[in-house]
Parts: structure tokens; C-alpha cells; sequence
């Protein structure tokens, strides 16, 4: 039996993992931890407390508690937040991880974590287009360089302890139902809100700056498909790249103009204008396709018209 531990289960990605993990494992085997409430399905779908992975005194005890089998650690200081505080955000992004990391190698029934990459490991000084999953990597951000150093982390407490840790390099990632937490990406999800509420958005990058972005759902199903492959399937304990469709702002908004053909945007550029230009267009990811674990589903297209239909309900729902 599966007991499963989310930390930043409040989050955008936790939100929607928990719930999708609830319906494979059964609503009390997966218990949601953040240090802040989480939003009402997590919290009453399931167990929800709250728990800081710094504490590591805490996450021990809740560990072994509740016989924890598997751990997805979410917690994390995005792009955009952790270059407004390097020190803290690599702190925060340092020691946490290495907190589960302890912790799976200590307790014995961790079988399995789960911990997010990025795009960010990348740099100005890797193939913008078709960024392979080896490559020169070097990052310019506080954010990319945690990622960096924690793949390393990932692989080398694989090869040295055997702890079975598993990761992706999620591109920016799109969807409705929770608020994204401070990325470069973050445009991607706020032009949809603004469009449908405000008929108008001001964009943070340039029109034509195009990254990686991947719809929720497709990003869910990579990663549990991921965590459930045997162990024998996983030939990378750092971090696979997986994408999906490239997109620039101007490409998006022209897209929104089939369902609000009034949109309008401008554009700002602030200081996630150069995080954005340091990190590649597109990304190769022919290794995580290979084992027949990824495939995205949505499209442009696709990703539009749930963005737009589920924002109008849940506007009109009000
Ligand atoms: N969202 C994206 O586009 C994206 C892209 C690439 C990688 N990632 C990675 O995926 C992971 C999750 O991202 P997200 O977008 O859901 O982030 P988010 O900021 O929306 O959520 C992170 C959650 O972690 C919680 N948290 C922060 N400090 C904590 C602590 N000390 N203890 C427990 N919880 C704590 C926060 O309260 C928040 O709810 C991160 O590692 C992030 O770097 C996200």
C-alpha cells in the first residue's frame, strides 16, 4: 500500500497533483502539506496539515507517522521571486531538498521522490532551439542554479545511497485553477485571466520572447507516469527534459482573439525580460518520449480554449 506525502501541496502544481493522486491511491493515502492553507478541495478531499520542509525534526516524525512510501517535493522560490532574494531563495531551494533527501535515504520505507527541475537549468550558453537533454548548462539566474545543483544532488544521492529519485525539467506551465507563484512564465496564465475579465493584459516580457510551456494536465500526467515506471525504466536520476509547445505573447493573444476578438496587449518589459532571454526556446526531449512515459496532449489551441471556457465559468460561478 501507497502512503503519499505532497509538500507545497497549495500550490500550482500541488493543487491539481494531489487531487489527480487522491483518485489512484484513495483520498487518505495522500496527504497535502504546505506552510500555507491550501484551497478547499485539497483540504477536504483528504488529509491537509501543514508542515514546513525546512523543519526537518517535522518532516521526519510526520515521515515515519504516517509510513510515507513516496514524496513529491514542491516547495520551491520560482524565477522570478528568488531574484529579488538569491540568498533566502537558495536556501530555501538548497536545504529543503536536502532535507528529503536525508529523510529518503534514512527512512526505509521511501521508496520513491519525486522533485521538479526546470527550463532554468539552462543558460544564454545552451542551443536556444532544441535545447538537448546533455548540454552546455549554465545558468545566470539564483533559480536555475538551484536546479542545477539539485540534479546534481538527485544523481549523486542515487549513485551513492541508492535513493530512487526521479525529476523532470518542467517547462512554464499553464492552467486555472491556482495562481502561479512567481515565474517567468507566469504571463502565460495571467493573459487568460485578464482577457476574459478585462478584455485587455499588460504583458511583463517582449511580444516575440517564445520558452518552452506545457498545460497542466499534460505536466500531471508526465509526472505520475514517471513516479510509476519500474525502477529498471529510469536511466536518468537527475532530471528529463519534456516539452510542449513553444509560445511567445503575441502568438497567445492572437490565439485568445478567436474567442475575444477585441483582446488587446501591450507590453512592458521588466527584469524577467532578461531571466527569459537566457533560457532556450524549445527543448529536445526524444529521451523522456523514448520510454514511452511522455506525450503532450494539448496544443495552442487546446490549451486556449480550456484557459478561456474554464476562466468563464468560473467567473460566471462568482
Ligand atoms: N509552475 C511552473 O511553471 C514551474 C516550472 C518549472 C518548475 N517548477 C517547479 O515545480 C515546483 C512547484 O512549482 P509551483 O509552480 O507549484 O510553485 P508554487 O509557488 O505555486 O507552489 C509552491 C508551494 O510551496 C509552498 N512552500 C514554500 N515554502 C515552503 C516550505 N518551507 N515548506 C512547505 N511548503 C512550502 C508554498 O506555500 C507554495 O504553496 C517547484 O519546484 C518549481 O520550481 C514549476
Amino acid at each position: 500500500m501507497e502512503n503519499i506525502l505532497i509538500i507545497g501541496a497549495a500550490g500550482q502544481i500541488g493543487s491539481e497533483l494531489t487531487l489527480e493522486l487522491r483518485k489512484i491511491y484513495g483520498n487518505g493515502h495522500v496527504y497535502a502539506t504546505d506552510i500555507k492553507e491550501a484551497d478547499r478541495d485539497v483540504r477536504e478531499s483528504g488529509p491537509f496539515q501543514l508542515l514546513d520542509v525546512m523543519d526537518d525534526k517535522h518532516l521526519i516524525h510526520f515521515v515515519i507517522r504516517h509510513k510515507i512510501t513516496q514524496i513529491y517535493h514542491l516547495a520551491a522560490v520560482l524565477s522570478g521571486n528568488a531574484e529579488k532574494l538569491p540568498n533566502a531563495a537558495w536556501h530555501i531551494n538548497m536545504d529543503s531538498l536536502m532535507n528529503i533527501l536525508e529523510v529518503a535515504k534514512l527512512v526505509e520505507d521511501v521508496k520513491k521522490v519525486f522533485w521538479p527541475s526546470s527550463i532554468a537549468v539552462f543558460g544564454p550558453t545552451t542551443p536556444k532551439k532544441l535545447a538537448p537533454q546533455v548540454t552546455t548548462m549554465e545558468p545566470v539566474t539564483v533559480y536555475g542554479i538551484s536546479k542545477l545543483a539539485g540534479e546534481r544532488w538527485c544523481e549523486y544521492f542515487f549513485r551513492r545511497y541508492n535513493v530512487d529519485i526521479r525529476s523532470l525539467r518542467y517547462p512554464g506551465l499553464v492552467s486555472f485553477k491556482t495562481e502561479p507563484g512567481g515565474g517567468t512564465t507566469d504571463w502565460a496564465v495571467e493573459i487568460y485571466f485578464d482577457a476574459v475579465r478585462k478584455g485587455s493584459y499588460l504583458c511583463f516580457l517582449n511580444e516575440d520572447t517564445k520558452l518552452p510551456m506545457m498545460f497542466m494536465a499534460d505536466a500531471i500526467r508526465a509526472t505520475i507516469n514517471l513516479m510509476e515506471l519500474e525502477r529498471s525504466e529510469i536511466s536518468l536520476h537527475s532530471a528529463y527534459n519534456i516539452s510542449g509547445p513553444s509560445l511567445s505573447p503575441s502568438e497567445v493573444a492572437e490565439d485568445i482573439r478567436r474567442h475575444i476578438p477585441d483582446f488587446s496587449i501591450s507590453y512592458h518589459p521588466d527584469f524577467r525580460q532578461a531571466i527569459a532571454e537566457t533560457w532556450p526556446e524549445s527543448v529536445d526531449d526524444s529521451l523522456a518520449r523514448s520510454h514511452d512515459h511522455w506525450k503532450p496532449t494539448y496544443d495552442l489551441t487546446k490549451i486556449t480554449d480550456t484557459m478561456i471556457g474554464e476562466i468563464r465559468k468560473m467567473t460566471e460561478n462568482k
